[in-house]
């Protein structure tokens, strides 16, 4: 039988940074997890890089069924205090955009760090466990649950679930989290991929010629929610900074309105230059603005003509705007957890105190990071809700 005050399932972001802020406070702590190395979604994120948070953090960066949730941890640990862990460690790193902050070298900077910490307040971190079984002790004993790992029973005081999402099975992301809330009786509201590219419906695929083009769009979901930054034609639909962060937006089924030349008002544009130029074919003029490989692709679908700009007519005017500046988008879906960056949904952020991430009705069970049913934006959002719910997990034990 082995015993530990507390048990930490996941050792990712939240469930190794929660364990080192235990052991900093002289408490006993294992983590267990079922891969073979800790911080895997760490290394791969931000293409290698780690965006590990983000300068401007507030709870309307995120997405939650009970939005006033994140608050409380998000004041308690900020952006603030995580960098200032990282400058501790001397980790180089940069704003790449819109406050986002990347290590220099190597996410491995962060992983690194993450398991000094550990190591240096003795936290035991079990790699390679296969979890059989969580049951709830009764009695007066100070263990609160037993749990049977490879065979092996542990029983602990406290037990904290940071298994993350779905996204990336690869990864061995496994449901395990919520299926532990529904066992104790605890409300999930119903996962699906977010962060993650659409695809094309049989009718628009012939836009997979423009795969690997990337340009400035705004795209508005139904809910009007709008983000302004660059789209990706991929072969297999849509994806880019704006699309990602838009998929925490849309709803299956829905269309997306996009603005393929924000900066720019096309009738406006073309009006002026019939004027100094009639002659000009409207393939050259939109070649200006957009490039030339999608207005070829318009041409060859006839969704514009071949003419010079004396001859647009106003109907042909009105429909460029709409082509340009009102693109609706209708996904086929999304590219589902395969590639999505992160799960929306997850365990009721009803049934758990935003204080100190403890169950309402069980006593002892926490759930922190990405398994609750919190998701933040794209731009190191997802990292500081890992950070920020398991410090104050840590202080609420
Ligand atoms: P996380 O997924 O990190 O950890 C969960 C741990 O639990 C894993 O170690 C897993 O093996 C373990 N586990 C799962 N099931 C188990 C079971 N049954 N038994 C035992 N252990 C189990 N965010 C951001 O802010 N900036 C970024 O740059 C990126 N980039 C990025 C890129 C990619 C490709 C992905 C997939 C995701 C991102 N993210 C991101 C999102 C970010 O990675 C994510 O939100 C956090 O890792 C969530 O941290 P958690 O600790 O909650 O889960």
């Amino acid at each position: 039988m082995n015993y530990s005050q507390t048990i930490i399932i996941g050792a990712g972001a939240a469930g190794l940074f929660c364990a080192s802020q235990l052991g900093k406070a002289n408490q006993q702590v294992t983590i267990l997890d079922n891969g073979k190395k800790i911080g895997r979604k760490i290394l791969m994120s931000g293409g290698g890089f780690c965006n590990f948070t983000n300068l401007d953090v507030t709870p309307q960066h995120y997405l939650s069924q009970n939005p006033h949730f994140v608050k409380s941890a998000l004041a308690r640990f900020t952006q603030w205090d995580f960098i200032a862990l990282v400058a501790e460690y001397d980790i180089p790193y940069h704003e790449k955009e819109l406050g986002q902050l990347f290590c220099d070298n190597s996410a491995e900077d962060i992983v690194n760090m993450l398991q000094t910490e550990c190591d240096k307040y003795q936290v035991n971190i079990q790699l390679r466990q296969q979890i059989e079984h969580i049951e709830k002790l009764e009695g007066n004993s100070k263990a609160r649950f037993q749990l049977q790992s490879n065979g092996q029973i542990w029983q602990c005081e406290n037990l904290v679930i940071a298994t993350g999402g779905l996204s990336m099975p690869a990864l061995s992301a496994t449901p395990f989290g919520y299926q532990i809330a529904e066992q104790f009786g605890l409300n999930v509201i119903a996962p699906r991929a977010s962060l993650v590219p659409f695809t094309w419906r049989e009718t628009d695929k012939f836009y997979t010629a423009l795969s690997g083009i990337s340009l400035p769009v705004c795209v508005t979901a139904k809910c009007g929610k709008s983000f302004s930054n660059n789209l990706l034609f991929t072969h297999r639909g849509i994806s880019g900074p704006a699309i990602l962060q838009i998929s925490n937006y849309w709803q299956p089924n829905e269309s997306l309105e996009i603005d393929l030349l924000p900066a720019e008002n096309i009738q406006d544009f073309l009006n002026k230059l019939r004027q100094s130029s009639p002659k000009l074919h409207l393939k050259t003029a939109l070649s200006r603005l957009l490039p030339q490989k999608l207005v070829e692709l318009w041409l060859s679908q006839n969704l514009i003509q071949e003419e010079v700009l004396a001859n647009l007519s106003k109907v042909r005017l009105q429909n460029l705007e709409n082509l340009i500046h009102h693109w609706q988008f209708q996904p086929n879906g999304t590219e589902g957890y395969r590639t999505a960056e992160v799960t929306m949904g997850g365990v009721d952020t009803q049934e758990i105190s935003s204080k100190t991430m403890e169950s309402h009705k069980v006593k002892g069970l926490y759930f922190i990071g990405e398994v609750l049913d919190v998701t933040g934006w794209l731009g190191g959002y997802n990292f500081q809700w890992a950070w920020s719910s398991a410090y104050a997990c840590a202080s609420g034990i």
